[in-house]
Order: C-alpha cells, then sequence, then structure tokens
C-alpha cells in the first residue's frame, strides 16, 4: 500500500500542490469561478483566471485569499478540497493522506482550523499547518533545526513574510501586506500619469516579468505596452525602459525593504551575527523581480540569495515536512 503524503502551498496567487514522490502536481491561479445564488463551482485555477472580466452577470470570479488572508472561506474550502481531489487522483492509493498545508502568515486562529478542517473533511489522516517562511526555508534546503538565526523574506503575490527562524521556530517574524500584486497596482498607476495610458492587471504583471526592476541595470531593456489613451479614448501604445520601471516601483520596493530593515533591528543580537555570516534567503515570486538580490544586499549590506524554485519552495517544504513527520514516527517505534 502506497503512503500519500502532501504538502499544499495556499498563497494568495497560486495554489501549489506537492505529492510525496511525484513533485509539484498542481500550480493553478488561486481563482475561483461560481454561479452567485448557489455557490456552485464554475471552474477553478487557470480556467477560472482566464474568465476575469469577462462573465456575465449571475457568475462571479474571484481570489477567495487576498493579501494574505481568506476573504471568503467557503469558497476557499470548495476550491482547495477540488485541488486536492485532483491531486488524489493521480496516484493509486487506499490510505487517507497525511497533508501539510502552508497559510499565508496573516491568517487569524479562527481561519487557521478552518483550513485545516476543510482538509479533515476531504479525508486526511493527519493535518499539519505550518507558516510560509518555514516551509520556504525547508523547500530551500536550509537546516532550520539547527541554533542558528536563518532569516527568510517570502515575497508573494499579497503577502511579504520576513521570519528569523532558530530551532525550527519562528523568533521574530512580520507580515506585510504589500507584495508582486502591489508592484502590478504602481505600475498601473505610474503608466497612467506619466504616459496617460490605461492598463489592465495582465499587462501590468507582464511588464513586471519581463523587464519589471527595483535595481538599475547596467544594460537597460525596454518593452513596447498596449492600452487606452485617456485622453482621446482610443487603444494606443508606448515604449517602457526597465530602468524606468525601478522608479515606478521605489514606493513598494521602499516599503519591503524598511521592513527587512526593521525586522533586523528587534532580530537578538546572536542570530543577527548569525545572518550576517549566513545571508538572507529570498523566496516568492516577487524576489524574483530583477534586482532584488542586488538590493537588499546594498540596503542591508548582508548577502540576499533568491533560492533556485522561488514559486515552488512553500509547497516543496510542506512536502519535505510530511516526511519528516513520519520519519519522525517511525524513529519513534
Ligand atoms: N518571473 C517573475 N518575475 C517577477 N514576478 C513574478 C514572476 N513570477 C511570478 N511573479 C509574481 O509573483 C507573485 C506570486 O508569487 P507566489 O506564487 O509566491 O505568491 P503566493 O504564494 O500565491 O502569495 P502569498 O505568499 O502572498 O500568499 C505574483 O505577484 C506574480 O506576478
Ligand atoms: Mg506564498
Amino acid at each position: 500500500m502506497f503512503d500519500m503524503d502532501i504538502g499544499i502551498d495556499l498563497g494568495t496567487a497560486n495554489v501549489l500542490v506537492y505529492v510525496k514522490g511525484m513533485g509539484v502536481v498542481i500550480n493553478q491561479p488561486s481563482v475561483v469561478a461560481f454561479e452567485k445564488d448557489t455557490k456552485k463551482l464554475i471552474a477553478i485555477g487557470t480556467k477560472a483566471k482566464k474568465m476575469i472580466g469577462r462573465v456575465p452577470d449571475n457568475i462571479d470570479v474571484i481570489r477567495p485569499l487576498r493579501q494574505g488572508v481568506i476573504s471568503d472561506y467557503a469558497i476557499t474550502e470548495k476550491m482547495l478540497k477540488a485541488f486536492i481531489k485532483q491531486a488524489m487522483s493521480r496516484k493509486a492509493t487506499f490510505r487517507r493522506p497525511k497533508i501539510c498545508i502552508c497559510v499565508p502568515s496573516g491568517v487569524t486562529e479562527v481561519e487557521r482550523r478552518a483550513v485545516e478542517d476543510a482538509a479533515y473533511s476531504i479525508g486526511a489522516r493527519s493535518v499539519l499547518i505550518m507558516e510560509e517562511p518555514v516551509a520556504a526555508a525547508i523547500g530551500a534546503n536550509v537546516d532550520i533545526i539547527q541554533p542558528c538565526g536563518n532569516m527568510v523574506v517570502d515575497i508573494g503575490g499579497g503577502t511579504t513574510d520576513i521570519a528569523v527562524i532558530s530551532l525550527g521556530g519562528l523568533v521574530v517574524n512580520r507580515s506585510l501586506k504589500v507584495a508582486g500584486d502591489d508592484y502590478n497596482d504602481a505600475m498601473i498607476k505610474f503608466i497612467r500619469r506619466k504616459y496617460n495610458l490605461l492598463i489592465g492587471e495582465p499587462t501590468a504583471e507582464e511588464i513586471k516579468i519581463q523587464i519589471g526592476s527595483v535595481y538599475l541595470r547596467p544594460q537597460d531593456d525596454y518593452m513596447i505596452v498596449k492600452g487606452r489613451n485617456l485622453v482621446n479614448g482610443l487603444p494606443d501604445k508606448i515604449q517602457i525602459t526597465a530602468n524606468e520601471t525601478v522608479e515606478a516601483f521605489s514606493e513598494v520596493t521602499l516599503q519591503i525593504i524598511n521592513a527587512i530593515l526593521g525586522v533586523l533591528e528587534v532580530c537578538p543580537p546572536e542570530l543577527a551575527a548569525d545572518i550576517s555570516v549566513r545571508g538572507i534567503i529570498l523566496s516568492g515570486g516577487g524576489s524574483m523581480i530583477y534586482g532584488m538580490e542586488q538590493l537588499v544586499e546594498a540596503k542591508t549590506g548582508i548577502q540576499a540569495v533568491v533560492v533556485d524554485q522561488a514559486l515552488e519552495a512553500v509547497a516543496l517544504g510542506a512536502g519535505k515536512s510530511v516526511e519528516f513527520m513520519n520519519r519522525l514516527k517511525k524513529d519513534e517505534k
């Protein structure tokens, strides 16, 4: 009989499901389309994301987790169940799964328990709820069990989680409701102000991913952006350079940097000394914006490294944690 161990990153932007022995089997946007009256699911994930802005009145398309908190619990539960079911259908098993779920660190105790209940109601044998930065560190192969300080900055879609971890637990922790998605909003505002051009969120995200930067590039790059001219109301296009985006992003970037500096300030001195030697670990999609490493390094004086699989680290860490739980149990026997 196969053991079914599942690690889940229940993120504001994306939900990832890791299955032991198979890796990340689900990686989909946290978006749900449902009938307004009956709350019946119409679509989830990528299919639902494509429906944004294109549905009739009786259908709603929402992100049930916003800014790191569960804004619609009933829909979050339905989405979670649907993703777990999809993941389980990929592996023949007769046993109920063990599940580790990472939730945004801003969730309340009630929401935390609600997520736990949702996992049990889908048939989980045991459920472990974990903080995102701890999972990100485990996923990035950082040995967090030692009495040694590690700093993780997870810049997701809705939240930036900054944590100092030692002996497997959080020593100092700060969750900021400013992250990757705020860079999209900043880009929309910048282009409207500077070029009188209105662009949508998908375009703003595309600019961010393609040429967006938080640190000046030695060799500049550019991109043509299409939108609606706010003066004459007609379709129009402009050219934006990578180094212009540094300015567009500066306010959001400053908030993230200030939060990192704030955590370093209140960090116990022994652990701060460890961090200055071991460096700062960056994870989450927002950490992939060009120049994030250089910027954090320049502002803190501490080396910063973006983990290899920045978007998957939390799910990998959650998956590894379930395996670790199993091993602990075996050692006890
Ligand atoms: N290559 C990239 N460059 C820049 N930003 C990126 C890239 N890929 C994804 N992103 C951004 O990363 C964010 C999503 O990251 P991630 O999947 O880590 O968030 P999440 O875990 O769902 O959210 P949270 O942790 O806040 O709950 C989005 O804002 C997305 O636009
Ligand atoms: Mg995340």
